[in-house]
């Protein structure tokens, strides 16, 4: 019923939404991950299916029902994500990237619990692919690429030289220390910036920043 109330103005656009956290596993019991809940990459999905995308949710590991009519693809790390975005990206007019992606994986997983002993211990870390860079860097001529980022302090700044750097058409920057922004809440609070354009939103949920999102991004595409 609800499907009905939602013109279809994405009707054959292919649209790609990542979502939630990865998990970058240490040992069979123990990973390192990021705080992220899926609900805003859920909702995009949720809406882009609503105006009549066809979409596909490459989505970390999350606690949500996955969304009526999307192609659901579940990854659990970093690397997962990388393989299953790249993989697809090359037909998608639409990759927005909502997930939690982590930074860092431990170098070395272990195969056996690692038993604790009386001293510290430290994990070395190394650097995982930049999914959203690699894809900026490769980006086909009418593809339309939107980052989010995360921020606690030069939201802005930092939000536009991800834009410039990743070759971005969009990003969408939440500060996590504004009320009602963030992870685990069902309103945000985001700025959506492009090279020429700049609008902060008023405190909405997290469908109703979906929706306001996709009206930019179709206005551009
Ligand atoms: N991203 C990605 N692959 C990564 C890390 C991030 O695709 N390995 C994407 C995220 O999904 C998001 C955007 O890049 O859409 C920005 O993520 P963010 O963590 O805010 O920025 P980083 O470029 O990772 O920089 P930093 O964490 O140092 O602020
Ligand atoms: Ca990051």
């Amino acid at each position: 019923l609800m499907a009905c109330a939602f013109e279809k103005d994405m009707a054959g656009k292919k649209v790609l939404v990542t979502a939630g956290p990865t998990q970058e596993r240490i040992d069979p019991v123990r990973y390192i991950t990021n705080h992220s809940t899926g609900r805003m990459g859920y909702s995009i999905a949720k809406i882009c299916a609503l105006r009549g995308a066809e979409v596909t949710l490459v989505t970390g590991q999350t606690a949500l029902e996955p969304p009526l009519f999307v192609d659901v693809v579940p990854v659990v790390s970093a690397r997962d994500m990388y393989e299953a975005v790249v993989e697809r990206s090359v037909e998608m007019d639409v990759i927005i990237k909502a997930a939690a992606v982590a930074d860092y994986r431990p170098a070395v997983t272990s195969d056996e619990k690692i038993k604790k002993s009386d001293g510290d211990m430290a994990i070395d870390m190394e650097r995982t692919d930049d999914i959203l860079g690699y894809l900026g860097s490769c980006k086909k001529p009418g593809q339309f690429l939107c980052g989010f980022s995360m921020e606690t302090q030069n939201m802005l700044e930092n939000s536009r030289a991800k834009l410039r750097k990743k070759n971005l058409d969009m990003i969408v920057a939440n500060n996590l220390k504004v009320k009602g922004a963030g992870f685990g809440t069902d309103t945000n609070v985001v700025t959506i910036i492009t090279a020429d354009m700049e609008k902060e939103l008023e405190l909405m949920s997290k469908d109703e920043v979906a929706a306001r999102l996709l009206d930019e991004i179709l206005a551009r595409i």
